[in-house]
């Protein structure tokens, strides 16, 4: 029996900000109040001056992905260790099958690479294919395997892209489940044609990647989507928004009363397109990741988003890729690994660009970090809470501490890291996962295999009333 307490601390959660002690007793909460009794065998973490929050939760990383030729150097291992030293408690990755590999098989070779995993996971399916047996499948991942979300890339030609039947045809079974539809925005075919004209003229290098995924390619990828969604009666979620103009699609609709929600990566708040400008290749390479970094004013917006609701979630879409894998695309930038790390950074340089930079408060950082995506994803309040009964998966966050981001320090495994010489205040002091603590003041005690895999149960029966509302709203032209 594994008793601790956190003692001494401000709880802060998505609605309330307290003083009280956290005991926690074989992995859950078992209670939240002032002065608490340690039970004679319990460890105590002195938590003065310090805020106790819910862990975070990523609800978009790629450990190990095979993709572009080359695989993610992060496996689930050193990725979710990572992780519990930045304060992220759990994750949700993807399964990605090849196009035509069934949907079950992707399944369990990927629950199969997760069992090494540090913090708990949970998996949303990606739908890069379509025929009977998809359908088939995803009733059984539903029902029997605790997935309650299926991603579509709009993206990647040639590769994982889904083209509007698959969408069509999955967002209709998606609804039938209760589960819910992702979509990663950007025209497929316009990138295609974008990166094929760039290469006629000569443009190989990084500079030609963001050039070649402009913001009104991903504005009319989100428009689509959330389009065919809401003809369909279906909810959906706007994966790694990064721009103006798919935040407009997104607020658009939020109007008009479809449920439709976004999230927005740490990496696309924090870092601007001058990246792509450098006269270092690795460096510019360095930051290939699509949708790509944006510029100023839409990194404004993004907050706006965050502040305004209608975007609801943060990620870092972990992606890692070292320098011997970007050198892949040497002579050619559609060949670059597209992807960047994030996971261990996220929850402090959201805290520090959000709170300390007045953006945020501690409560919204919170619902942003963590509560808002348990409550999309279904795993609320198992987890994104402190309440009595809850995972005590907790992160104890030192807001007057500070930290030099740099690949020569953190813990993911990859050469390189986007928010380098960055310092931010505010840094999870120590993380708590399952009620034992993981990271305590620098030590990290990562265990291997110690995640769990959460089964998210799907919405039956929840959408019924969206489908109905579809319905009942179709006749009638609204004027934009
Ligand atoms: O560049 C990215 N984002 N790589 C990972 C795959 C994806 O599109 O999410
Ligand atoms: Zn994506
Ligand atoms: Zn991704």
């Amino acid at each position: 029996m594994a008793t601790l307490l956190i003692r001494g601390g401000t709880v802060v959660t998505h609605d309330a900000t307290y003083r009280a002690d956290v005991l926690c007793v074989d992995g859950k909460i078992a209670a939240v109040g002032p002065d608490l009794d340690a039970p004679g065998d319990a460890e105590v973490i002195d938590a003065g001056g310090q805020y106790v929050m819910p862990g975070g939760i990523d609800p978009h990383t790629h450990m190990q992905l095979p993709f572009m030729g080359t695989v993610a150097s992060e496996d689930f291992y050193t990725g979710t260790a990572a992780g519990l030293a930045g304060g992220t408690t759990s994750i949700i990755d993807f399964v990605i099958p090849s196009p035509g590999q069934p949907l079950m098989e992707a399944f369990q070779t990927w629950r199969g690479w997760a069992e090494k995993a540090a913090s708990d996971y949970a998996f949303h399916v990606a739908i890069t294919w379509w025929d009977d047996s998809v359908h088939e499948d995803m009733g059984t991942l539903v029902r029997e395997h605790g997935v309650n979300s299926f991603k579509h890339f709009m993206a990647y030609k040639n590769a994982i892209m889904a083209t509007d039947d698959i969408l069509v045809a999955s967002f209709t079974r998606c609804l039938e489940l209760g589960a819910v539809p992702t979509v990663h925005a950007e025209n497929g075919e316009l990138v295609h044609h974008m990166q094929q004209k760039l290469l006629a003229q000569g443009l190989t290098g990084p500079e030609a990647h963001p050039l070649s995924r402009p913001p009104q390619v991903e504005g009319e990828a989100a428009s689509r989507a959330i389009r065919i969604a809401g003809t369909l009666g279906a909810p959906i979620y706007v994966v790694h928004v990064s721009c103006k103009d798919a935040l407009d699609e997104i607020t658009y609709a939020r109007r008009q009363g479809q449920p439709v929600y976004g999230e927005a990566l740490a990496g696309h708040l924090l870092i601007d397109d001058s990246v792509y400008r450098s006269k270092d290749w690795l460096q510019s390479a360095g930051h290939v990741m699509s949708p790509p970094f944006r510029s100023p004013e839409h990194q404004a917006a993004l907050w706006t988003g965050l502040q305004s609701g209608n975007l609801q979630t943060t990620a870092t879409d972990h992606c890692c890729f070292c320098a011997d894998q970007k050198m892949m695309g040497k002579d050619d930038f559609t060949k670059i690994p597209n992807g960047t790390a994030g996971i261990e950074d996220r929850m402090a340089v959201l805290w520090d660009a959000g709170v300390g930079g007045g953006r945020i408060s501690m409560q919204e950082f919170v619902a942003v970090t963590s509560t808002n995506t348990a409550k999309i994803f279904n795993l609320y309040p198992r987890k994104g809470a402190i309440q009595e009964g809850a995972d005590a998966d907790l992160v104890v966050w030192d807001p007057n501490g500070t930290r030099t981001i740099s690949a020569k320090t953190h813990h993911q495994n990859v050469d390189f890291n986007i928010f380098e010489g960055r310092t931010v205040t505010g840094i999870p002091r120590h993380t708590v996962s399952q009620g034992k603590w993981v990271w305590r003041d620098g030590d990290l005690r990562a265990e291997r295999g110690a995640g769990r895999y959460l089964e998210r149960p799907a919405y039956p029966g929840v959408f019924d009333v969206l489908e109905k509302r579809a319905e009942r709203n179709a006749p009638t032209a609204v004027e934009r």
